[in-house]
C-alpha cells in the first residue's frame, strides 16, 4: 500500500479521495453509535459536509470521459446532491425511518460501491491499494 499516487494527483482527486475515505470511516462510527445523541448530530454534520466535499469535488475529475468530460460515475454525485438534503431535512422533521433509509442507501449506494470501484487496476485507488507494481501492462503501455 502507498498514498505516493494520490498525493501525485491534482489537488481535486486528494480532497475527493481523503473526504471519501474519512466519510467511509466515519460512517462506521455512526451506524455503529447510538443514536439522535449529541454526537450522533455532531458527527452527521460533519458526515454531510464530507459527502459534499466528494460530489462537489467530482466534478472536476475527468479522468473518466464517455459523454464529453463526464462519467456515469457524475450520476452518483447528483443522486448524492439530491438525496443528501433530503436526508438532513427527514431528520429535521423527526421522519426516522426516511432519514434512516436516505442516509442507509447514500453510505451503500454512494460510498461503498464507488469505492470498491475506484479499485479496478488502471484507476488511482487500485495503486494505492496494491502498488504501482500491480498496473496492467496495457495501462502502463498508455501512460508512457
Ligand atoms: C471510498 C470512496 C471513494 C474513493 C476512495 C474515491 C476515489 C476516487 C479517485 C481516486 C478518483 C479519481 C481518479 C480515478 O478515477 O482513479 C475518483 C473519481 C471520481 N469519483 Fe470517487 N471515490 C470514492 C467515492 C465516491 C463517491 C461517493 C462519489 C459520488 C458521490 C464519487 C464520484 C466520483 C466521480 C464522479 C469521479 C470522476 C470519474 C471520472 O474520472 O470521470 N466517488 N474517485
Amino acid at each position: 500500500m502507498t498514498l505516493a499516487p494520490l498525493l501525485s494527483a491534482s489537488p481535486a482527486i486528494e480532497l475527493h479521495a481523503f473526504a471519501a475515505m474519512a466519510a467511509f470511516a466515519l460512517g462506521i462510527v455512526q451506524f455503529a453509535a447510538p443514536k439522535g445523541t449529541i454526537p450522533h448530530r455532531t458527527i452527521g454534520w460533519i458526515w454531510v459536509t464530507l459527502m459534499l466535499g466528494v460530489s462537489l469535488s467530482s466534478f472536476f475529475i475527468h479522468q473518466i470521459r464517455l459523454w464529453g468530460p463526464w462519467s456515469p460515475i457524475h450520476f452518483l454525485s447528483i443522486f448524492t446532491l439530491v438525496t443528501l438534503p433530503l436526508a438532513v431535512w427527514a431528520a429535521h422533521r423527526h421522519r426516522v425511518a426516511s432519514h434512516r433509509r436516505a442516509m442507509i442507501s447514500l453510505f451503500l449506494g454512494a460510498l461503498v460501491i464507488a469505492g470498491a470501484f475506484t479499485l479496478v487496476p488502471g484507476r488511482i485507488m487500485h495503486e494505492v491499494a496494491f502498488g504501482y507494481a500491480a498496473r496492467p501492462a496495457a495501462v502502463e503501455k498508455a501512460s508512457r
